[in-house]
């Protein structure tokens, strides 16, 4: 059996890791109630690593992320986020932004259409990190009227714009993963 090599010099069978990665997508589910037990920053810099590790259109990697670790600023945040409250018991939230406008190679500027797809699989990497690493997460939208509302509350300039408040920290609950296979939603070479 082909074993692979892991963090930590362990050795798993390639059987046990396919079972551990499909596991960890097929258990991750919304948490929004955390203990007050700080998020190491060893941990913060592993979910950005991951985020950051996502597929983008052209590599263009358009995304910035704002860390958010601060009681105040974030109990601020939530109170102006009718959708994201539990920002006030969470000990972290990683805002992710992406750059709406780009320089091309003949240095004019475009229009990123490709923004929110690039902001959308950074933060499920993050929330699939998270939950490998024992943390619980929730995506909290923070676009459009929204990202407004963030993009003034943290600085954020003009040229990024906000795709959601990923707010995590280690459970108080233990909300169990939704069953979503529906067999009928998929369609073979022709709807
Ligand atoms: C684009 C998007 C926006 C979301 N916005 C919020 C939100 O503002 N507040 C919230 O509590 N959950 C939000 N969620 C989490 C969803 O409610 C959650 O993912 C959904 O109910 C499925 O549950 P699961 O994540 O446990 O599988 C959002 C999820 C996505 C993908």
């Amino acid at each position: 059996m082909a074993a692979i090599s892991c963090a930590g010099n362990t050795h798993i069978s390639q059987e046990a890791a396919q079972k551990a990665v499909l596991d960890n997508i097929m258990t991750r589910t919304s948490v929004r109630q955390f203990t007050d037990q700080p998020v190491p920053a060893e941990m913060v810099e592993q979910l950005l690593r991951a985020g950051m590790a996502a597929p983008t259109a052209m590599n263009s990697q358009p995304w910035e992320f704002v860390v958010l670790n601060d009681r105040a600023t974030m109990d601020a945040l939530a109170g102006k986020l009718r959708y994201a409250k539990m920002l006030t018991q969470a000990p972290l939230a990683i805002v992710v932004c992406g750059k709406n406008t780009l320089i091309g190679r003949n240095g004019e500027p475009w229009d990123n259409i490709f923004w929110v797809d690039d902001c959308a699989a950074a933060t499920e990497n993050i929330l699939l990190a998270a939950h490998a690493l024992g943390l619980g997460a929730v995506w909290t939208a923070a676009k459009d009227d929204r990202g407004e509302i963030v993009k003034e509350a943290l600085g954020i300039p003009d040229d990024l714009s906000t795709l959601c408040v990923i707010v995590i920290g280690f459970p108080a609950e233990n909300p169990q993963p939704k069953d979503k296979w529906k067999p009928e939603k998929i369609h073979y070479n022709k709807y």
